[in-house]
């Protein structure tokens, strides 16, 4: 039976659902709207206008088992039967013990049981503190240390994914689950009951020590600097120094997320996630500590190898770097969450350009097309000052590049892990060349050039991705940047065009739709999205 599996695409792993490579181009759901598949309907036709190929929704432990041992999967059957009938895909989102750091989604027989189902202490005795963040709205969570919660979190999904496998093993309606929703401790490094009191002076794990400490080359400075400088055994401070309560909190954190996947792994073993609230410069405590950030992933690596992809949710200004964090150790790049703002288009066609993500998806793209409010960014954790709040996504232009690179899927994870798939954005400007052998091309991203020379406030949502489908011949996306073909070929250093096209691809083919030649093809310059193919032609003296 074809299941959705992770395929390895020259070293880079993308989905393959129904036998074919997918790549998500999603966009993930406001928290409450998959609580109501009539709800929904209004949500996919939105989905459908911004040509997303599927969605990322939450599945919650609350509504799937109100009552101990007791399902109830009418939900989630309406959720699957909703997204086939439109013919797209789901990512589910496992809202079980963690959402935000937070409990919220934990049915009423957990959060009332709290002799059974512990609650983190973030100070001795105390679960229960204001979060100063944000408006000193409160703040709880279960403890990454309890054994009964952990048990009873990996029953419910267990059951969830049998019963998926049940319902939708044929037809794959279903082609990733992310376990949990920013896992983490907020208001302290590390949870400080007796218990973990007890645990962070004990020994750490001889194997876990071991491990850490062959595994600092990928490690962030401070991580590899504690592990390098720290006893070979001894207690977590002795072993782990500075980073000891963080790493403590991963550890644990992890082992729970990974216990919770390896069970639902046993039923029906689909690609699985964990996602992650990112550090933004701050200490642990102030992001979920023991989240999977970036600087922690080796250890969950260790922790919780049942989960296959750790995922970045970004709304920092860095949308590059923050990319660049989420690709160590192999990780591949799969954004479940990220701003709608006027960079989304771009960035989606960026990460698939340049990073050859498995996927992307705006978080409440519901709203794309609207001014952003100061308190959605904020809510979202974003620099209210960022320009490019200031400007919403088009969404033609958005459905435009989801509906472009959707044509061209096989093209593109066809040459995933290869150089013949590239990307430059103005987000980075600096990195505006891609070389594919004899040829190359430049793109001019400053969109002041492009309003002829006057100095606007260059916007950063410039992009150019070049496909190499032969040695000369180019499909190029385009949007607000010039594109300058050069020869790298010092004894052909003149290139001329064969071919240029503005075209799209119809069920697997090119359509031209102009042959541009004279002042279209004088200067390359783009102010809407744009598909070109482009075959070159390089020579020297005669
Ligand atoms: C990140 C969370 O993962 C989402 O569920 C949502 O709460 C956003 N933040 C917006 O705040």
């Amino acid at each position: 039976m074809n299941i959705p599996y992770l395929h390895d695409f020259g070293g880079k792993k993308a989905l393959m659902v129904n036998g074919q490579p997918f790549l998500l181009l999603a966009g993930e759901v406001h928290n409450s709207n998959s609580s109501s598949v009539a709800y929904m309907e209004g949500v996919w036709d939105k989905a459908e206008t911004l040509g997303m190929n599927s969605l990322l929704l939450p599945i919650t432990w609350e509504l799937l088992e109100p009552e101990e041992g007791v399902f109830d999967f009418s939900l989630v059957d309406g959720l699957i039967e909703q997204a086939r009938r439109r013919g797209k895909k789901l990512g589910l989102l496992w809202f079980g013990a963690w959402k935000n750091a937070q409990c919220y989604y934990a049915p009423a027989w957990v959060k009332t049981n709290l002799q059974r189902f512990k609650r983190a202490e973030v100070s001795k005795g105390v679960v229960y503190t204001r979060n100063e963040q944000f408006y000193g709205i409160p703040y709880t969570t279960l403890s990454y240390l309890c054994g009964e919660t952990n048990e009873a979190d990996a029953r419910a999904f267990r059951a969830l994914m049998r019963h998926i496998k049940e319902m939708d093993e044929r037809e794959n309606t279903v082609a990733l689950v992310q376990v949990e929703n920013e896992t983490g401790l907020m208001g302290a490094a590390r949870e400080h009951s007796d218990e973990a009191d007890a645990l962070f002076e004990a020994e750490v794990p001889a194997a876990f020590a071991a491990y850490m400490r062959g595994a600092t080359a990928t490690m962030a400075p401070d991580v590899r600097a504690a592990v390098e400088g720290g006893a070979a055994a001894g207690n977590w401070q002795a072993v782990f120094g500075d980073v000891a309560e963080e790493i403590f909190s991963a550890y644990h954190t992890a082992a729970y997320v990974g216990r919770v996947a390896a069970a639902g792994k046993e039923e029906y073993p689909l690609p699985m996630t964990a996602n992650c609230w990112q550090e933004n410069g701050q200490q642990p405590g102030q992001y979920p500590s023991g989240g999977p950030v970036s600087r922690m992933m080796e250890v969950w690596r260790f922790c919780a190898p049942s989960i296959d992809v750790i995922t970045p949710d970004i709304y920092a200004r860095d949308f590059c770097g923050a990319c660049d964090a989420f690709t160590k150790l192999s990780n591949p790049l799969m954004i479940p969450e990220t701003a709608t703002h006027s960079y989304a288009g771009p960035r989606q066609v960026w990460v698939v350009g340049h990073h050859h993500a498995m996927g992307y998806a705006p978080f409440g793209f519901e709203e794309m097309g609207q001014p952003f409010t100061a308190a959605a960014s904020f809510l979202f954790g974003m620099d209210t000052q960022d320009p490019a709040l200031k400007t919403p996504q088009n969404t033609e232009e958005y459905a435009w590049y989801t509906r472009t690179l959707q044509s061209m899927m096989p093209l593109l994870v066809n040459q995933y892990g290869s150089s013949s798939l590239q990307a430059v954005t103005s987000e980075r400007k600096e990195e505006d060349t891609m070389l594919f052998g004899t040829f190359g091309f430049k793109a001019v991203m400053d969109t002041g050039a492009m309003s002829m020379g006057q100095a606007s406030e260059a916007m950063k949502d410039g992009v150019c991705l070049v496909l190499q489908n032969t040695e000369d011949e180019f499909y190029i996306i385009a949007n607000r940047c010039i594109i300058l073909p050069f020869s790298t070929d010092a004894e052909k250093p003149n290139v001329d065009f064969l071919a240029l096209e503005e075209g799209c691809f119809e069920n697997g083919n090119w359509t031209r739709i102009r042959r541009l030649n004279g002042d279209e093809a004088t200067l390359l310059g783009y102010d809407t999205p744009t598909l070109l193919r482009v075959k070159l032609f390089a020579y020297g003296k005669a």
